[in-house]
């Protein structure tokens, strides 16, 4: 389904990026994935399925014009990027700091901005190319989770409709993968209480798995999806 195509991972040394790295490889997709601290997951996974990992810390504006040049010296071109790496933090709103505030709007906003930025220059030369984001259900329903999360996430589906607009011109379709609970990643550590809650309410009776969103992203980032552009997805089991 991907045969050909360049893809961009970021975050791919997480849950849910590195069951997107595996499922775009078995969809014979050229994958490549950035990685912040866990190099050694990163390598790991990197030599299991046949890939390249990069190191590209994405609260750090010129490392990643620095990361992303290196990669378009290396491959020539991107053809889809994912933006997958986020941060969460636990902290209610009463005892947020200034740091905190801006570690998480680093992370999963200014960061994201750049990595498009700078990944999309390939897809603009060549007029095609795909973007998925990766938002989550805290910016969409009333949940108990962290404001600095909801507020970044929501904020992403903004992003998501203006890129798609933006692009429009160079043939680029931007969309949104919106997960609820998924096993593991940032929804490691919530409370037992919240999660029987959520799967309380969600109709499918479980938390989500990881390769489930991998699949969505996967039909995302190919040409069957090709008359879906600017769309929030949910991926939710349905809450
Ligand atoms: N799990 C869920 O229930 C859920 C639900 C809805 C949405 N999501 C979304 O799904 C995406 C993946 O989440 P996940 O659950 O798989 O979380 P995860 O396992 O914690 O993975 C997060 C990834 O982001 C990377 N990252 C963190 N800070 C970074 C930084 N400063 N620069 C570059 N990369 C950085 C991490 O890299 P290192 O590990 O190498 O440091 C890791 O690869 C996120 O966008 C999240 O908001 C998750």
């Amino acid at each position: 389904m991907l045969s050909n195509k360049n893809i961009l991972i970021t975050g791919g040394s997480g849950q849910i990026g590195s069951a997107i790295c595996r499922v775009l490889k078995e969809n014979n997709a050229n994958v490549y994935f950035t990685y912040n601290r866990n190099k050694e997951k990163a390598e790991k996974l990197a030599a299991e399925i046949g890939c390249k990992a990069f190191e590209m810390n994405i609260e750090n504006v010129p490392q990643i014009k620095s990361c992303i040049d290196s990669i378009y010296a290396e491959i020539g071109t991107i053809d889809v990027l994912i933006n997958n790496a986020a941060v969460s933090q636990i902290l209610p709103l009463s005892m947020l700091d200034e740091e905190d505030v801006d570690k998480v709007l680093n992370v999963n906003l200014k960061g994201t901005l750049f990595v498009t930025k700078h990944a999309i220059k390939g897809m603009i030369r060549n007029k095609k190319g795909v973007v998925v984001n990766i938002g989550s259900i805290a910016g969409h329903r009333m949940l108990d989770v962290p404001v600095t999360y909801a507020m970044t996430k929501a904020a992403i589906s903004g992003f998501t409709i203006a890129l798609a607009s933006e692009l429009r011109k160079f043939n680029i379709r931007v969309n949104n993968v919106v997960p609820g609970m998924i096993e593991g990643g940032v929804s490691y550590g919530v409370p037992d209480d919240l999660r029987a809650d959520f799967i309380n309410h969600c109709a499918t009776g479980r938390v989500g798995t990881p390769k489930e969103v991998a699949d969505l992203v996967c039909f995302l980032a190919s040409d069957k999806s090709s008359y879906i552009n600017g769309q929030n997805i949910m991926i939710d089991g349905g809450i």
